[in-house]
């Protein structure tokens, strides 16, 4: 997730929650964001200290209605000209409800009632009652009706009141997901498109102790199912390292045979399929039920099995119009060896890993890959944090594969047979 150049507007109503709005400030400006302007209401101020928020936020923190910038220009109105997207988190019941109706009497009502054609996000958190009391249900239909309105719905979970029950916060990683979504400069590219994405080094059993398995961590999958859900796809990611908080389906697998069932009940419904899981060529032939002990058996040998190539399969079953891309890990001869495996698996593109470099790629945050399709040339893409190469062959893959396909119906004349 990147946020560069964006400016977010968080928008701090009064219940206990109030302090996750700090961890939030951080992680915007972490991920680049250009700047974060914080507004709260009066009760907000009983629950946090606007200087806090202003240490985190680096700039002035506003709570009254009244509040103008240095040029005397209204803080409701700032918001609305500089802010990209306005975040009320956490949104109380009493706040949704003035949203609901259109109140202004505070200054966060005042400024969501301002900010009109950018996108708002409505983070509530309250007591379940209050949660599940048909007026409130009412007023967030309300919002959720709003073309620029979107709810990030709570989780359930121990409330601070020592209750347990729905209207915990949802958790930070899906609100910065749902924020990132909001304000991606391509977020309409995947839209209506369902998208598949593998990723993690699958883990095939010994014994119940030992497994055979390899150092790919997942994160180079996990960059490109959050990327194409905030391109607007219909994302989910099948990994063997589930994250924690994500808005999309995630299904948690680990040998390579529970990959290849999840993929097989998922292909046919699948637009695009990333395979960026590193799935083990080989598993022990018959795993021991019991743990081999060593006094026992101070040497012993493993009888290996080729396990199916699950990409190679699904390449034979592709039916037209699905795209399948795949991934190369390659020690030497990166092109050749990678442009074979496209064609030997029946992929419409592949990106190819130099894994002799050991500043890039596995456990790494960074990586730099060449993104090969199968009429076209190879495209290098230099070195850079993961979410960024992700957001690159994504966009290449929607140039090269995707576009072109669009403009030809768009261009097909009624009744051909084109
Ligand atoms: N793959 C797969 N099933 C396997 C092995 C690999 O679906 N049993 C997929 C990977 O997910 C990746 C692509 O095939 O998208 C290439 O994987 P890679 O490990 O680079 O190549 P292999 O086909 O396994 O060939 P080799 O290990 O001999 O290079």
């Amino acid at each position: 997730m990147d946020f560069s150049g964006k400016t977010i507007a968080v928008a701090i109503t009064g219940g206990i929650a109030a302090y996750k709005a700090c961890d939030l400030i951080r992680e915007l400006y972490r991920r680049n964001a250009h700047r974060v302007i914080c507004i709260m209401t009066p009760t907000a101020e009983s629950f946090i200290p606007s200087l806090t928020l202003q240490a985190l936020s680096r700039f002035p923190v506003y709570v009254s209605e009244l509040a103008v910038d240095h040029a005397g220009v209204p803080i409701h109105i700032v918001v609305a000209q500089q802010a990209d997207a306005l975040l009320i988190l956490p949104a109380t019941a009493d706040t949704i409800a003035k949203l609901a109706h259109g109140g202004a009497d505070n200054l966060v009502t005042t400024s969501a009632i301002t900010f009109t054609g950018k996108p708002v996000l409505v983070a509530p958190a309250m007591n379940t009652r209050m949660w599940d009391h048909p007026l409130t249900r009412q007023n967030l239909q309300t919002l959720r009706q709003l073309p620029h309105y979107s709810v990030i719905e709570p989780s359930s979970g121990s409330l601070a009141c020592g209750e347990t029950g729905e209207g915990h916060l949802a958790d930070p990683e899906t609100i910065l997901q749902a924020l990132y979504r909001a304000v991606h400069p391509q977020r309409n590219l995947f839209e209506g498109m369902r998208a598949v994405v593998t990723a993690g080094g699958t883990v095939e059993p010994i014994d119940p102790v030992r497994v055979i398995s390899n150092r790919s961590s997942g994160k180079m999958g996990l960059a490109l199912a959050d990327e194409l859900f905030a391109m607007g796809a219909d994302v989910t990611l099948i990994t063997t390292r589930p994250p924690v908080g994500r808005p999309y389906a995630v299904a948690s697998v680990q040998t390579s045979a529970e990959l290849r069932e999840a993929l097989g009940q998922r292909f046919e419904q699948t637009d695009l399929l990333l395979m960026a899981a590193a799935v083990s060529d080989y598993k022990v032939a018959n795993p021991a039920t019991e743990k081999i002990k060593r006094e026992k058996s101070p040497e012993t040998q493993l009888d290996l099995i080729a396990n199916p190539d699950l990409l190679a399969e699904l390449g034979e079953r592709k039916r037209p119009g699905q795209l399948l891309v795949g991934f190369a890990a390659e020690s030497s001869d990166l092109v050749r060896n990678a442009t074979e495996k496209m064609r030997r698996k029946h992929l419409d593109a592949i990106v190819a890993n130099d894994i002799s470099r050991s500043d890039i790629g596995f456990e790494s945050d960074e990586n730099e890959v060449t993104l090969l399709f199968s009429e076209l040339s190879p495209q290098i893409l230099e070195r850079a944090p993961k979410s960024v190469i992700a957001r690159r062959v994504l966009g290449l893959i929607h140039d090269r594969l995707i576009a072109p396909k669009a403009k030809l119906k768009l261009v097909k004349p009624e009744g051909s047979a084109l």
